[in-house]
């Protein structure tokens, strides 16, 4: 049976309830207590420039940002419905930029997928903090684990051979008989082992196993949350340990220190890079602090909107973190922000992130479902070509998995921008190597587009980029418009 997907504008934003978003700080919260607020945000403010006096990994924090416009197209129809996209390579941003009046509306997308040619945008995130605590404890080699398909595996890999460390990755399930995409990746550049699903299931004892077999009798192993906790009671100042680097250097000669990584580097330590780009794109010159937005990421994990959330907390910004779920359910995905927190707050001992927690019962980002919820990892009909469009009319690619979904709601936010509501930023995490894992696998979705926009044929020469008057509309409306039905 051909089932037509629900097109993106008619799909509801199914918002989960949930505690006072952060840009209610700057109402009631702000209202009522000011004075805590605003030493709060001091202290917030103090808080980070401490946090960040660090060495990374990211020789800067900058990242690209471009502005997605959005028209309407006389057809179209796929699961974007009938609209057009064009990108602005070069926005304004900064101060005096006015907010979205009367405008067609349009997002941001800050590019972070450029960041790396291998490495995922929200991967190079997490490793720049963590990174450099490798080379200061004189790590020689790294543990971690992830799917078949695992971009935290590749990016430990490419990571790892750039600074000339040993990376030893798990991945589950059996080897493929053709490496592709990430698994490739991880192949070319660090040392792979397929573990049986069984094994994989317990995650905490194969990654200590592992690390205890490369450390070898004389070695030893730790893990990366007790590095960063480490760090904040020995580091001083941003200047690498030049002698523990020296030591790290003749590691051949001596034994092995084994670092693990857990799976997505969903730890605290991966937080501190989202950090780090947040008080980046709070400049003035970019976003500023007094702007609201509202910030979207995809959500695997949850660790990269976390991650945010808490640069947008400590910082005292008004953005609204939205994590589009992909792998769990709300009460997974609270569970495990909660847990981030905590583990925050214990390693840096910022204690003063409880006050500002206390008025919004505990959550700083916003989950909500995908579009059209699916089991992890599986795409859906029309969503290859959705890229395809995107890909061809912004020269951004997106992929069905992750940044598809924020994607989407991006662009239904900022329908309600243009009605008056926040501004929109999309934070794009990469995820490139992904379609060619996801081609080897959905062989059938990606037949389908070897020829070109198969949806675009028939308009006989009217033009792809051909405005109307149309409102933005879905498949559904259009056909019901043709077949002369009313919408339900
Ligand atoms: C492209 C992309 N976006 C988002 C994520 C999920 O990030 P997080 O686990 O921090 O939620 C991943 C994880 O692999 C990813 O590859």
């Amino acid at each position: 049976m051909v089932s037509i997907a629900v097109p993106l504008l008619n799909m509801k934003l199914h918002r989960l309830p949930r505690h006072p978003p952060l840009s209610s700080l700057g109402n009631d919260f702000r209202s009522t207590t000011s004075q805590g607020v605003s030493e709060l945000k001091l202290c917030g403010e103090e808080f980070v420039t401490k946090l960040l006096d660090r060495r990374w990994t990211l020789l800067n924090p900058n990242t690209t940002i471009h502005q997605i416009k959005l028209s309407t197209m006389l057809h179209g129809n796929g699961l974007l419905g009938n609209i057009s996209f064009s990108s602005d390579t070069h926005p304004s941003l900064g101060h005096g930029t006015a907010d979205n009046c009367n405008q067609d509306p349009s997002f941001y997308v800050v590019r972070d997928d450029l960041l790396h040619p291998l490495v995922n945008g929200n991967k190079a995130r997490k490793l720049d903090g963590l990174l450099p605590l490798v080379e200061d404890h004189s790590v020689t080699d790294v543990v971690s684990c992830g799917g078949c398909q695992s971009a935290h595996a590749a990016a430990v890999a490419v990571s790892c051979a750039e600074r000339g460390l040993k990376s030893h990755l798990l991945l589950r399930g059996e080897r493929p008989e053709i490496l592709t995409g990430y698994n490739l990746i991880s192949t070319l550049y660090g040392n792979v082992k397929y573990v049986p699903r069984s094994l994989y299931a317990k995650r905490e004892e194969m990654l200590t196993r592992h690390a205890d077999l490369v450390a070898g009798n004389s070695g030893s192993v730790v893990w990366f949350n007790d590095l960063l906790e480490t760090s904040f009671t020995t580091q001083t100042s941003g200047k690498p340990n030049l002698v523990q680097i020296d030591a790290h250097m003749n590691a051949d000669s001596h034994p092995r220190k084994v670092a693990i990584i857990n799976e997505g580097a969903a730890d605290a330590v991966g937080l501190l890079g989202m950090i780090r780009l947040v008080q980046y794109l709070s400049q003035n010159h970019l976003f500023g602090k007094e702007r609201t937005l509202k910030i979207v990421v995809d959500a695997g994990t949850g660790t990269t909107a976390v991650g945010l959330g808490l640069g947008a907390l400590c910082l005292g910004l008004s953005w609204e973190v939205t994590g589009v779920m992909l792998a769990d359910t709300v009460d997974g995905y609270r569970k495990k922000e909660k847990c981030l927190i905590s583990d925050f707050k214990h390693c840096t001992a910022f204690h003063h992130i409880d006050h500002v927690l206390k008025g919004m019962d505990g959550g700083i980002v916003h989950w909500v479902e995908r579009d059209h919820p699916r089991k992890f990892g599986n795409v859906k009909k029309g969503e290859v070509e959705a890229c395809q469009q995107i890909a061809q009319q912004t020269g951004i690619l997106v992929d069905p998995i992750y940044t598809l979904a924020a994607w989407e709601l991006a662009t239904l936010l900022s329908q309600e921008e243009a009605k008056g509501g926040a501004k929109v930023v999309m934070l794009h995490t990469g995820g490139t190597l992904g379609m060619f894992g996801l081609a080897q696998r959905y062989k059938s979705y990606f037949h389908a587009v070897k020829d070109g926009l198969l949806n675009f044929d028939y308009l006989d020469g009217v033009g792809f980029e051909q405005k109307t008057n149309l409102p933005l509309l879905g498949i559904c409306e259009l056909i019901h418009r043709q077949l002369g039905l009313k919408m339900g």
